[in-house]
């Protein structure tokens, strides 16, 4: 089967690498991919966002199955044009990619069908917004309802900072239409973790627990940004929160969009806070997590062709998924200036071969005269696997060290 992959992430090459071992694959294309993708495929240049490209290439080169990386074309309806044109596709349409697209509606949600978050209140009001939060005694966070790049979430201390966000928000409209609406809720406490499940509408298989780093530094300080690395399994997420998982919110859940009349086929990941009144949503992503995907898709040791293409025939049910028993670490290395301005083409010296136990995904790379440049803010993601997390991670800080590149950021504290 011809596969095309939509993206140019992480992420993409992760799965691009999986992909590659399927005995059912023939060619594979990347839209538009980076220069570690175009060792495993065929490059396509042009956007992610570009719906008619993505099925003239669907229809030109006989793709059997697209698979959808991020969230923008999934919002925007790639889904549903491919299947109203008769092309097989692997993702959720525009109307169950709103969990991630549209907070106010993933509040709703769960609301109704009794699904564990933090209470919340949505506005499309500033001043409304600025009298409930003034009346708030404990801290809030304040999330632009739209997609807005994984930035639109401010996480508050004090109603002064608040009632700024949501300024900047609605009135300054910071996030352009994303925060038209934004929604205010109740901060959780607890560790965090990120639980991906392929649904195909009827079955939901919970992926290995993974756990993400989203600030830019050390100590988790400094801004929020895409990802700065993941470790899988998270030792966090135990046999009982799965339990609690599976029980308190993936079957009210799913429950729930059956009942809206909403088909979910995909990946549904879900954001989680480990609460000490139990595991609660943070927040609904429609995808693959990045680089949650990179840490986790390295331990996958079944055709993972032949299981999203069970997942598009919703018989996911007869799938067979195993894993490499040993956990891994993926380090992202992100360019100078990242997550503001990143600073690209810059050559980046140093790149190992791949091994078993360690791969360097790459993320905002292209190749530009024979050489391997930066092209964009994450960079690499370095991914080891070790016979425990303390080896992973010593194996993937170890090919860090070896990699160079002006302006280099990446945290040295991922897994401890
Ligand atoms: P989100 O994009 O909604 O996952 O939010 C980004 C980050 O903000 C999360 O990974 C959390 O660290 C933090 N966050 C979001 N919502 C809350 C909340 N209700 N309480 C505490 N932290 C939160
Ligand atoms: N790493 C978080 C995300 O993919 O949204």
């Amino acid at each position: 089967m011809n596969v095309l992959v939509i993206g140019s992430g992480g992420r993409e090459h992760a799965l691009c690498h999986v992909l590659a071992r399927s005995p059912a694959l023939d060619r594979l294309f990347i839209l538009p991919g980076n220069a570690g993708t175009e060792k495993l495929g065929t490059n396509v240049p042009g956007s992610a966002d570009d719906i008619e490209l993505a099925m003239r290439v669907a229809r030109q080169e006989s793709v059997g199955l697209t698979i959808v990386g991020p969230e923008d074309p999934l919002a925007a309806g790639i889904v549903d044009a491919f299947q109203a044109a008769g092309l097989r596709i692997f993702g959720p349409t525009a109307a169950a990619a709103q969990l991630e697209a549209d907070k106010a509606f993933a509040k709703q949600l769960m609301r109704q069908y009794a699904v564990p978050t933090a209470d919340a209140r949505t506005f499309a009001d500033f001043e409304l917004a600025r009298q409930y939060i003034a009346t708030r005694d404990e801290p809030v966070v304040v999330k632009a309802a739209g997609l807005a790049k994984g930035k639109g979430v401010v996480v508050c201390d004090d109603p002064a900072d608040a009632i700024l966000a949501a300024e900047n928000m609605i009135v300054h409209r910071a996030f352009g239409p994303a925060g038209d609406r934004i929604v205010v809720e109740e901060r959780l406490l607890g560790r965090e973790a990120s639980l991906l499940a392929i649904v195909d509408g009827n079955t939901a298989y919970l992926l290995e627990p993974a756990q993400d780093h989203k600030r830019l530094r050390d100590h988790d300080e400094g801004p929020n940004t895409g990802g700065m690395g993941a470790f899988c399994p998270s030792p966090a997420v135990n046999d009982y929160v799965i339990g609690q998982v599976q029980s308190q919110i993936i079957v009210p859940l799913l429950d729930g969009l059956r009942r809206e009349r909403i088909h979910y086929s995909g990946v549904l990941y879900l954001g989680l806070m480990l609460t000490a009144a139990g595991p609660k949503v943070l927040e609904f992503n429609c995808r693959f997590g990045d680089p949650e995907a990179q840490a986790i898709l390295i331990r996958l040791r079944s055709d993972l062709l032949a299981v999203l293409d069970a997942t598009v025939e919703r018989r996911l049910d007869q799938a067979d998924i195993r894993w490499d028993p040993r956990p891994a670490l993926c380090v992202v290395m992100a360019s100078e200036g990242y997550p503001d301005k990143s600073r690209v083409g810059v050559p980046i010296h140093g790149l190992p071969d791949d091994a078993d136990d360690l791969i360097v995904f790459h993320a905002g790379t292209r190749r530009a005269d024979g050489q391997v440049v930066t092209a964009g803010g994450r960079v690499l993601g370095v991914t080891a696997l070790g016979e425990t997390l303390a080896d992973a991670r010593r194996r993937a800080y170890s090919a860090v060290a070896g990699i160079q590149f002006e302006g280099a950021q990446y945290r040295t504290d991922l897994g401890l």
